[in-house]
C-alpha cells in the first residue's frame, strides 16, 4: 500500500528523451517521454486495446504509438488514431499523469490529479544551486523502500556498515535527539572530539579530531535528507570543514523493489573535479552497502514463513515515527477513497 497523492521523483531529467522509458511507480506501470518541444510528459503505460505497454512502441511526433497494433495516443492519453477503424471509441484513453521537472529530477503525481500542487515539491535546491555541487545517480534496489528508509533514519549503522567510508565508532555512540510531529522526523546527533572517517580525510586534510554532526530529516512519503558537517574540533571553522547534504528519493518500484535517486551536494572545495570523483566512488560504494543489508533483509523478511515479531530499540524511534506518518496517510486516502 502507497501513498498516492504525493510527488515522487519518477527520474532524472536527463533521462527522459525521444525513446519511452519505462517506469514502475508505486506499483504502476508508467511511460515517460519528451515532447518535440521538449516537454516530458507521463502516461499509464498500458495501451487501452489490449495492455500492451505502450514504452515498446514509437513516438509520432508528440504522441505515442502502440507496438502491437498502433492505436495511438496524445501527450493528454487520448487515443488519436486508431488504424483500421474510423469511430474512436470513448474508452480508448490512457491516463495521464502530472509531471513537473525540477532541480534536475522529474517529479510525478501518482494520486488525483486535480491534487498535484507543484508548491508541494520538496525544496532540494541543494540539486542545481550554485554555491553547491552536487554528484549523484540511481540504485535499483530489490528491497521495500521503508527498509531504505530506516536505513537513513538511523545512521548508528554507519559504524558497523561503513566503515571503510563514513562510519566512526562515535555515530553509533553519540546520543540521539528525535522530533516527529503529524508531518515530518527530523533526528539530531552531535558527535564531539572524533576521528575523522577515511571520506572525510579523503574530502579535508583534517589534521586532527572533528566535531561531526548529523541532522536527518524525513518527509513522506519517501525522502530523507541528510545535513553532515565536521569541523576542526574544538573551533566552529567550517571554513576548513565539510558541509554537505545527502538527498535520497526512495521511490518504491513495487512492495519489494524500490528505485532509490540519491545525490550528495557540497558547500566547499566547488570547483574540485577530483573531490567529485572521490565522492562519487564513495557514495556508490557506502549505498552498495546499504543496498547489500536492505535486499538481505528483505530475503528473510518476505518469505512466506517468515515471523514477522523483531526487538525495538531506542534507536528505532524516527523509523517508527516515519512509518506512522506514511501508514496515516495511506489510512486517509483508503477512507477518502470508501
Ligand atoms: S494493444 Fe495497443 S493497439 Fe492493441
Ligand atoms: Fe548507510
Amino acid at each position: 500500500m502507497f501513498v498516492k497523492n504525493a510527488w515522487y521523483v519518477a527520474g532524472w531529467s536527463h533521462e527522459i528523451g525521444r525513446t519511452p522509458l519505462e517506469r514502475w511507480i508505486t506499483g504502476d506501470p508508467v511511460v515517460l517521454y519528451r515532447t518535440e518541444g521538449g516537454r516530458a510528459v507521463a502516461l499509464e503505460d498500458r495501451c487501452a486495446h489490449r495492455l500492451a505497454p505502450l514504452s515498446m512502441g514509437k513516438l509520432v511526433g508528440d504522441a505515442i504509438q502502440c507496438g502491437y497494433h498502433g492505436m495511438t495516443f496524445d501527450c493528454d492519453g487520448n487515443c488519436v488514431r486508431l488504424p483500421g477503424q474510423a469511430a474512436i471509441p470513448k474508452a480508448a484513453k490512457v491516463r495521464k499523469y502530472p509531471l513537473v521537472e525540477r532541480f534536475g529530477w522529474a517529479w510525478i503525481w501518482m494520486g488525483d490529479p486535480a491534487r498535484a500542487d507543484a508548491a508541494a515539491i520538496p525544496n532540494f535546491f541543494w540539486l542545481d544551486h550554485p554555491e553547491w555541487k552536487p554528484v549523484g545517480g540511481t540504485i535499483y534496489c530489490k528491497s521495500n523502500y521503508f527498509l531504505l528508509i530506516d536505513n537513513l533514519l538511523d545512521l548508528s549503522h554507519e559504524t558497523f556498515l561503513h566503515g571503510s567510508t563514513i562510519g566512526n565508532a562515535a555515530v553509533a555512540e553519540a546520543a540521539v535527539e528525535t522530533e516527529a510531529d503529524d508531518t515530518a522526523v527530523r533526528v539530531r546527533r552531535r558527535m564531539p572530539n572524533c576521528a575523522p572517517p577515511p571520506l572525510f580525510r579523503k574530502a579535508r586534510n583534517f589534521a586532527g579530531n572533528i566535531d561531526r554532526s548529523q541532522v536527518i530529516d524525513f518527509s513522506p512519503p519517501c525522502y530523507a535528507v541528510v545535513d553532515a558537517r565536521a569541523v576542526p574540533a574544538g573551533t566552529n571553522d567550517i571554513d576548513n570543514g565539510i558541509e554537505w547534504r545527502v538527498i535520497n528519493a526512495l521511490v518504491p518500484e513495487s512492495e519489494g523493489t524500490t528505485h532509490y535517486f540519491w545525490a550528495v551536494s557540497r558547500h566547499f572545495a566547488l570547483d574540485n573535479r577530483e573531490l567529485d570523483e572521490i565522492m562519487q566512488k564513495g557514495v556508490v560504494h557506502t549505498f552498495g552497502e546499504d543496498i547489500m543489508m536492505t535486499e538481505a533483509q528483505q530475503k528473510r523478511m518476505a518469505r512466506p514463513s517468515a515471523d514477522p515479531k523483531h526487538v525495538t530499540i531506542k534507536a528505532d524511534a524516527a523509523p517508527i515515527a516515519a512509518r506512522k506518518i506514511v501508514s496515516r496517510l495511506v489510512q486517509n486516502e483508503a477512507s477518502a477513497a470508501a
